[in-house]
């Protein structure tokens, strides 16, 4: 790493020097992206007090060094919209009171105008976008609305219009700008019928699978979201960072 970067990585994480301790308790949790980065960094510290439904696709190793009987993990490819049966059935015997949304994936290596490879847009829209509706028409279907109390989407700021001014990234912006209208949207709907909030969060920037030059560790990513969750504040239809500004949309 050259010193420019190391500088830049420290003034990043000196925004996030204060420590964060709020706890989640005795909540049935549903994690997609729960073998990877930041899921896995929320998995890993909610198991010990909560039942985790944890959601993965190719890296269930990743899962292994989980051990607790509050822990269940459900194979899933997200983008298959055809099939869904496990998660489908674990929504029946579980009531899931709070889902974190974090599968993702950014897509294909380039994505200029030139070059979009239009089959991998239409699965990343399934995954990074589409998949939260489907699980919760899911839940919807099988009668466990009542239950789900708040909903959180993990988005980009690359998915807000308004901050874009770098273009490029068709398939990841697409992506993300339609979880953010997605999620805001069940900000107002299911605010409405249910009572469940939804917050719409970007949680900038991470080392992770995806991001694997990032500054902030996924364990501190992981703090500063479950402080979020648990804030006073309802935060319901707003997209901000994890430190709980405001991104416009
Ligand atoms: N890291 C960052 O700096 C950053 C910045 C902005 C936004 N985000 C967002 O944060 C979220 C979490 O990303 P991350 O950085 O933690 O990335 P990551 O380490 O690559 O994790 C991605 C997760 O998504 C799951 N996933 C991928 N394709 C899937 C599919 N077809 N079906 C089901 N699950 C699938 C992966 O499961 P398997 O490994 O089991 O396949 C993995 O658990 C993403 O939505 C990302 O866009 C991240």
């Amino acid at each position: 790493m050259g010193l420019r970067t190391f500088i830049k990585k420290k003034i990043y994480n000196l925004k996030f020097s204060k420590g964060k301790h709020s706890e989640i308790k005795n909540k049935t949790i549903l994690i997609t992206g729960a073998s990877s980065g930041i899921g896995l960094g929320l998995c890993k510290k909610l198991v010990k007090y909560n039942k985790i439904i944890a959601i993965y696709n190719k890296n269930l190793p990743n899962l292994g060094d989980i051990e607790n009987s509050n822990f269940i993990s459900v194979k899933c490819d997200l983008a298959d919209m055809d099939n869904y049966q496990n998660i489908e059935k674990t929504i029946l015997d579980n009531n899931v009171e709070l889902i974190i949304n974090c599968a993702g994936q950014f897509g294909s290596s380039s994505q200029l105008i030139s070059n979009i490879d239009f089959n991998n847009l239409i699965n990343i829209l399934k995954l990074n976008s589409l998949s939260i509706l489907k699980i919760l028409q899911l839940i919807y279907q099988n009668n466990k609305m009542n239950y789900l109390k708040k909903i959180i989407n993990l988005t980009s700021r690359a998915g807000s219009i308004e901050l874009n001014d770098k273009g490029n990234l068709y398939v990841y912006r697409t992506s993300k700008s339609t979880l953010n209208s997605i999620s805001k949207n069940l900000s107002v709907d299911l605010k409405k019928q249910f009572g469940i909030s939804t917050i719409t969060i970007d949680p900038g920037n991470v080392q992770t699978g995806m991001n694997q030059k990032g500054f902030l560790s996924s364990e501190k990513c992981a703090e500063y979201l479950i402080d979020i969750i648990c804030d006073n504040k309802d935060h319901n239809g707003a997209f901000i960072n994890l430190l709980k500004i405001k991104m416009p949309w």
